[in-house]
């Protein structure tokens, strides 16, 4: 936390936070095979173009993953399956919704903890999910920690027994509450176009990537809810929302 190693219960942040007052802030969260994370460059260029949408003045997104290495090194993950957690904010200041003073630090936090996989029932019989109106603010492309629509949604889902919400606009199926949708519709991969109304997943890509090399069709566009019942397969795609095949390599 802030250039500390700290244990977690030591980990405190400052009720002016605006983390905590505002939602003023991003995070990633990174997934580690064996100890070593995935995809990380394109995680912290996710999360330097947050900061810049933002305009906080966090400079050293690169510096994260000498830290990352070493939260792993001192959490006994070196070898595991883990997650790496980053948030940043704009720091603590006393309440006013414009920017604080410039000299005002970011709050920079980094955690790494094992990974826990999903049952593996969730892959051999599939989840449920449930469909939500999405009530987000239209720039869902930034990773904000602002993350009450997702919360509630991912909720009514529990409620409902089922693993994922998923957000309707337009009557479109657009993502789920923290991953990608995919839809395969007569063998071509289908997913929601990148852009301000989706978190466009590092997984997604990493999807989207497979199906290119494998030769697999995939579009970008969009997937209307009625059409919903036609698809021969839907997936989700996140970081921790994955193929278990990748989890048994470790
Ligand atoms: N969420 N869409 C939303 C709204 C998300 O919150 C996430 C990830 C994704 C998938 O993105 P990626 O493949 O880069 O993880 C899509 C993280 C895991 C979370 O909030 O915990």
């Amino acid at each position: 936390l802030n250039g500390s190693y700290v244990p977690a219960e030591q980990a405190v942040v400052s009720v002016d936070d605006r983390g905590f007052l505002f939602a003023d802030g991003i995070y990633e969260v990174i997934r580690v095979y064996r100890g070593r994370p995935f995809r990380l460059e394109e995680h912290l260029r996710r999360l330097a173009d947050g900061v810049a949408a933002l305009r906080i003045p966090f400079r050293d997104p690169a510096g994260l993953a000498g830290i990352a290495d070493r939260l792993l090194e001192e959490n006994g993950l070196r070898d595991g399956d883990a997650v790496l957690y980053i948030q940043v904010t704009r720091g603590a200041a006393p309440r006013a919704h414009a920017f604080p003073p410039a000299d005002v630090p970011p709050t920079v936090f980094v955690s790494a903890r094992p990974f826990t996989p999903y049952p593996a029932e969730h892959y051999e019989r599939g989840v449920r999910a449930v469909t939500v109106p999405d009530t987000r603010w239209s720039r869902c492309d930034i990773k904000s920690v602002s993350l009450l629509p997702n919360v509630l949604a991912n909720q009514r889902a529990k409620e409902a027994g089922a693993f994922e919400a998923l957000f309707v606009r337009d009557g479109i199926v657009i993502e789920g509450s923290h991953s990608n949708l995919f839809g395969v519709f007569g063998g071509t991969l289908v997913t929601y176009p990148a852009c301000n109304y989706i978190l466009a997943g590092i997984t997604r890509a990493c999807v989207l990537e497979l199906a290119a090399e494998l030769g697999i069709p995939a579009r970008e566009g969009p997937i209307p809810f009625e059409t919903l019942w036609e698809a021969d397969e839907l997936f989700l795609s996140g970081t921790t929302t994955e193929d278990r095949k990748s989890t048994r390599l470790n």
